[in-house]
C-alpha cells in the first residue's frame, strides 16, 4: 500500500492531522522534522542557528530519500519539503500526496509561538509568511488532493482525507 504524505505550509496542521490519520487507518506515522531532531539530537531551530538553512535542507533531503522507501505509512513533512523537486519525485513515487492549506491569517495565528520555526523568527512575521507562501503556493498545489484547513479541526480534516482516499481507491476497502 502506498504511503500517505502530508505537505503544506507551516501551521496547516500536518503533524496533528497525520497522527490522527495514522491512528484511524491503523498505519505507522512518521513526522520528518521529529525524525531529523531524533537522529541529529538537535532541535530544528538549533540546526538552523548552528549550521544554516542549506545544511538543514541537505539533512531533510537525505531523510526524505529514506522515508520515501517506506510503504503503508502516514508521513508528515516539513513545510519546505516542496522546495527540492527531487524530494517530491521520491515521495510521489511511493505515496499519495495530500496538501493542507490555510489562510495567511490562520497560519499567523497557528505559528505565533516563538522559538519553534526559525524561518518565522523575525521582526515582521506577517510579511515573511506572505512572502514564503507566495513563493511556495504553486508547489503545494501539485498534490493529488488539496484541502483548506482554515475552518476545520484536525479531526475534520482527517475524516475529509479518508473520504478522498476511499473514493480514490487508495484504501482498498480498509479503515
Ligand atoms: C519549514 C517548516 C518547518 C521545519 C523548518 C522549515 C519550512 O516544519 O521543517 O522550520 O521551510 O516551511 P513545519 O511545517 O512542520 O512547521
Amino acid at each position: 500500500m502506498k504511503n500517505i504524505v502530508l505537505i503544506g505550509f507551516m501551521g496547516t496542521g500536518k503533524t496533528s492531522t497525520g497522527r490522527l490519520l495514522a491512528g484511524r487507518l491503523n498505519r505507522p506515522f512518521i513526522d520528518v522534522d521529529k525524525k531529523i531532531e531524533h537522529e541529529t539530537g538537535l532541535a530544528i531551530s538549533d540546526i538552523f542557528q548552528l549550521y544554516g538553512e542549506d545544511h538543514f535542507r541537505q539533512i531533510e533531503r537525505e531523510v526524505i530519500s529514506r522515508v520515501a522507501r517506506y510503504t503503508n505509512t502516514v508521513i508528515a513533512t516539513g513545510g519546505g519539503v516542496v522546495l527540492k523537486q527531487e524530494n517530491m519525485v521520491r515521495l510521489k513515487n511511493t505515496g499519495v500526496i495530500v496538501s493542507l492549506m490555510a489562510s495567511l491569517e490562520i497560519i499567523l495565528e497557528r505559528t505565533a509561538r516563538p522559538g519553534i520555526r526559525p524561518l518565522l523568527d523575525c521582526e515582521d512575521r506577517a510579511e515573511r509568511v506572505a512572502k514564503l507562501f507566495q513563493d511556495r503556493a504553486s508547489l503545494y498545489m501539485k498534490a493529488d488532493y488539496t484541502i483548506d484547513t482554515s475552518c476545520m479541526s484536525p479531526q475534520q480534516v482527517t475524516e475529509r482525507i479518508i473520504v478522498f482516499l476511499r473514493e480514490g481507491g487508495h484504501l482498498r476497502g480498509r479503515s
